[in-house]
């Protein structure tokens, strides 16, 4: 698939983000002080770095877990529907389950996939989103807690990314695209 030439603007420097996931967990590990073991999934692809940095910061004994769900192709369009790709390897019954997002953009994703995670009875689940554009929002889904709300721009980075590219830029950016210079 061809690209149009785009160039990368910093939206949430990588010091940001430590700084506003240091915050999230002290009030996650408030929430979850007293659980025996928090079963941290992570949403396959776009929460992998993500997850890594909040679990290096989390004091509390925890599993992880991943769920891979489609949303968007390679386009910039999101699906209505979605699917479940890849399930949780682990049962969640009776446990304390915290969901990891990358981006709550239209909702249509995380509500699909809490309401499949609370049918299997967990004793308390949580989301946490890194990034909310709640003005794209379809379905009335709001995550527990989330990083940053962000405008209607198309962000890379940090795990998240355009056509597969620009996942392992270590901040938040916007992409920008540029005309090509004529030939
Ligand atoms: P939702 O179901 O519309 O809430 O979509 C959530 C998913 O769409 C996220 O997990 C991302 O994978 C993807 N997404 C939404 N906005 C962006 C973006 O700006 N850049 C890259 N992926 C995005
Ligand atoms: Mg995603």
């Amino acid at each position: 698939m061809t690209q149009r030439p785009y160039v990368i603007d910093t939206m949430i420097s990588a010091k940001a983000i430590a700084a506003r996931i240091e915050a999230l967990c002290r009030e996650i590990q408030t929430e979850f002080e007293e659980t025996d073991k928090l079963v941290v999934v992570g949403l396959l692809r776009g929460s992998f770095v993500f997850i890594a940095d909040l679990v290096r910061e989390l004091d509390l004994p925890i599993e992880v877990d991943f769920l891979e769900a489609s949303s968007y192709g390679n386009t910039m369009e999101s699906s209505r529907e979605v699917r479940i790709l890849k399930d949780l390897r682990g049962a969640i019954e009776a446990r304390d389950v915290l969901v990891v997002e990358d981006i709550v953009d239209t909702g249509h994703t995380l509500n699909h996939v809490t309401k499949l995670l609370k049918s299997r009875k967990p004793h308390r689940l949580k989301t946490i989103a890194l990034l909310d554009k709640p003005s794209r929002r379809e379905v009335d889904f709001k995550a527990d807690w989330t990083g940053f709300e962000i405008p209607d721009e198309f962000v890379v980075g940090y795990g998240i990314d355009y056509a597969q590219r620009n996942r392992n830029l270590p901040f938040i950016g916007k992409v920008r695209f540029v005309t090509e210079p004529e030939t």
